[in-house]
């Protein structure tokens, strides 16, 4: 293994060089390797001292693996201060990214020249923390408050133009490291000589408003900001030192180590695709031209997302006016991207006329990879369609559809190749959302599966592999969740009480509240589907089908739902907690109040055991997967980790004391699953297991 700091020394330059791919994060050896370093420049008769990264890396920051053990000298900010303390002015040759660690370490240089592709940025509130090593002390020193609560309180990352127009580098060239070799140096104290920054009230609570909005609920930002504010009134040493202890608290804190725990599994996931695009599935097919099949919602965003990685998309509609309907749609997608600044309005404009055409019926299509089906969510709509796709496609062309909660060995029925059939489950906008369900059916071969996994990374998705049951992996546990709600409505709490607390725990939504954005029928045809009215395994509560059938409210759509709407604006119906109550007292049930931990308690306790159904049956590969759905397509807070990780951080002998307790008094609707009971039997985590 190569040395993960080299030192060289030459025409009375001293160049430290960072190498530890791929992305020269800051780990103990490399910490290690840079004191010594810093110690040879000085004895080595340089000059002065370049700092670079090898490869397409400054430095991408700490590496977090080593978060969850203790510390280990030399530290960061021991570096940091080495580096402005040294004998030689020391200057940062900004190679590529310098993230986190890469731009406290920039920081302490005496000058800063980075390429133009470079980007920057204190992006560590995102993982829970704070800078460690000096960053809320040198940045708004060196380019002011408002700047500096910018890019640390929100964890902007900025280009390297922006950077210099900040005054955060003192050049911009093409060949970073030849220039840091001769560069005049700025006359200016070292960054952490310089003046306290002005206090800046206003700028202050702007970052703490945008912060309230963005990442209520977690603590880094307004930590953060505080110690921003605390560099206008301390000298450095002592603000470092509080910026120290801040960070190794937050550290160990069940916020970072949930956010970790979602960064390390979004990694994950995403190598999976990338695995397959760098040869790892070596049969996967590279996808250039597609069909899909229903130019709804759905549809619309599939093909737009598709066009945007250059692939040519036919769109089937059933009639000519679902295909005007479609183009429209898919056309308001271009105009959306070119007002936000996203796309040219050329460009725009020949992806809409080269990568989309529009048909009506199978004759016309072009020999594609690949088919998504986005019809009706209707069983032998989609037999039909796939039937139609089959003979008018190669053979080797994936088949896919979108299905939300149908069996997908069932669709594939019929095929003459079912192994090239797979489900990919997008979200709505799936332009937009990240998470993409990957279903393998029993038949689905791997090549299918790599070549999913392929269009995933280039579609920039978090694909999560799951097996064929009903709703898969997220839809599963959003009925089971919305069903725990609506037993506590019956028994005793109301719509808005439900939303308030699951918010208050950090949902985006609450359950009530989604359902009217969504539209109460989904829910409703899914129900009817399931004949749950009628099932004995089921506990039926009638207030969400007594809604749709006997009022018609179908939520935001038609301006009533769970809730009255006025103006756009929601406020809790009458109407709705009449029929409440009237089917507690029709079932018998007095009324009980629920406190809002109740109401988070029972409800997460549902979603964890539906998710250890989920582990046991092999519907996910791991705990981490059912994690990554539910914060990225359901709202469940990132800070917190996916109900998964949150249940083990609670301590899993607690929640199956929990289910346990209320599966005595409801057995039909709750159970202890008998993988709960064996990690907690054990002691091992759901991922050991
Ligand atoms: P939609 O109702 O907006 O669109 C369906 C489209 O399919 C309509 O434009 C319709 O004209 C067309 N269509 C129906 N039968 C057809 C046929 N035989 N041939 C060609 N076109 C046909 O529905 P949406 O919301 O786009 O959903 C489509 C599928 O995606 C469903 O299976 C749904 O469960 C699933 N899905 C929906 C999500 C959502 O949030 N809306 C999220 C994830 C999946």
């Amino acid at each position: 293994m190569s040395e993960p700091v080299r030192f060289s020394c030459e025409d009375g330059v001293a160049l430290i060089t960072i190498d530890n791919p791929p992305l020269n994060v800051t780990s103990h050896a490399v910490r290690a390797g840079l004191m010594a370093a810093l110690d040879q420049a000085e004895g080595c008769g340089a000059h002065r001292v370049v700092l670079t990264g090898a490869g397409r890396c400054f430095v991408a920051g700490a590496d977090a693996r080593e978060f969850d053990a203790p510390p280990r000298a030399p530290h960061l900010p021991d570096i940091v201060n080495r580096i402005e303390l040294c004998a030689l002015p020391v200057i940062a040759a900004i190679n590529g990214a310098a993230l986190g660690g890469g731009v406290e370490l920039a920081l302490a240089c005496a000058a800063r020249v980075a390429a133009p592709s470079a980007s920057l940025g204190l992006p560590v509130v995102t993982l829970g923390v704070v800078p460690g090593a000096g960053g809320t002390q040198r940045l708004p020193r060196l380019i002011g408050l408002p700047a500096a609560l910018d890019l640390i309180a929100q964890g902007r990352v900025i280009k390297a133009q922006e950077a210099q127009a900040l005054g955060l580098i003192d050049a911009l060239e093409e060949d970073p490291l030849g220039t840091a070799r001769k560069m005049a140096l700025p006359a200016r104290p070292a960054t952490g000589a310089m003046p306290a920054p002005a206090p800046d009230d206003e700028a202050l609570a702007a970052a703490r408003r945008g912060a309230e909005k963005r990442m209520a609920g977690q603590d880094a930002p307004f930590r953060a900001i505080a110690l921003i504010e605390a560099a206008t009134q301390l000298p450095l040493s002592a603000g470092l030192a509080r910026e120290r202890e801040t960070f190794l608290a937050l550290r160990g804190s069940d916020q970072a180590a949930a956010l970790r725990h979602v960064f390390f599994a979004e990694r994950r996931a995403m190598a999976q695709g990338r695995a397959s695009s760098e040869g790892g599935g070596a049969d996967a097919v590279e996808i250039s031209s597609a069909v899909v099949v229903g130019g709804g919602t759905m549809g619309t965003a599939i093909a737009y997302a598709l066009a945007r990685i250059g692939v040519a998309v036919a769109l089937v509609e059933a009639d000519p006016q679902g295909a005007e309907r479609a183009r429209g749609a898919i056309n308001r997608l271009y105009e959306e991207a070119v007002t936000r600044g996203k796309l040219s309005r050329e460009a725009a404009q020949s992806h809409q006329q080269t990568l989309h055409s529009y048909h009506v019926g199978y004759g016309a299509l072009p020999p594609a990879h690949l088919a998504i089906e986005a019809v009706f969510e209707d069983l032998r709509v989609k037999r039909g369609v796939f039937a139609a796709l089959e003979a008018a496609l190669p053979p080797e062309a994936v088949l896919a559809s979108n299905t939300s909660y149908l069996d997908v060995n069932r669709i594939a029925e019929g095929l003459r190749h079912p192994e090239r059939f797979i489900g990919l489950h997008f979200f709505s906008p799936a332009h937009v959302m990240k998470l993409l369900e990957v279903i393998k059916g029993e038949h689905t071969s791997a090549q299918t599966a790599q070549t999913a996994l392929r269009l995933a990374a280039r579609l920039g998705k978090i694909p999560v592999l799951a097996g064929v049951c009903d709703g898969f992996i997220g839809n599963r546990i959003l009925t089971r969740y919305r069903q725990t709600c609506d037993i506590m409505l019956i028994e005793g709490a109301l719509p808005s009480q439900v939303d308030a607390a699951m918010r208050g725990f950090g949902m985006a939504m609450g359950p009530y509240e989604v359902q009217d954005l969504s539209g109460l029928d989904i829910a409703y045809a899914n129900r009817r589907r399931l004949g749950w009215r009628t099932l004995e395994s089921n506990r039926y509560i009638p207030i969400a089908d007594r809604i749709v059938e006997e009022t018609g409210r179908l939520g935001r759509k038609s301006a009533a739902g769970w809730y009255d709407y006025e103006a756009g604006k929601a406020r809790p119906s009458a109407l709705i907690e009449q029929i409440i109550r009237e089917e507690s007292q029709r079932a018998g049930i007095t009324r009980r109040a629920f406190s809002d931990a109740q109401i988070v308690a029972q409800a997460t306790a549902a979603m964890v055991e539906e998710g250890c159904r989920i582990l046991q049956e092999g519907i996910a590969e791991r705990a981490a997967d059912i994690d990554l759905v539910m914060v990225h397509g359901y709202g469940f807070p990132r800070w917190r980790g996916g109900p998964m990780h949150w249940a083990e951080r609670a301590g899993l002998a607690q929640i199956l004391r929990q289910i346990a307790g209320y599966s005595a008094l409801d057995p039909k609707s709750w159970g202890v699953p008998s993988l709960l009971t064996r990690a907690v039997a054990s002691g091992k985590s759901f991922e050991q297991l």
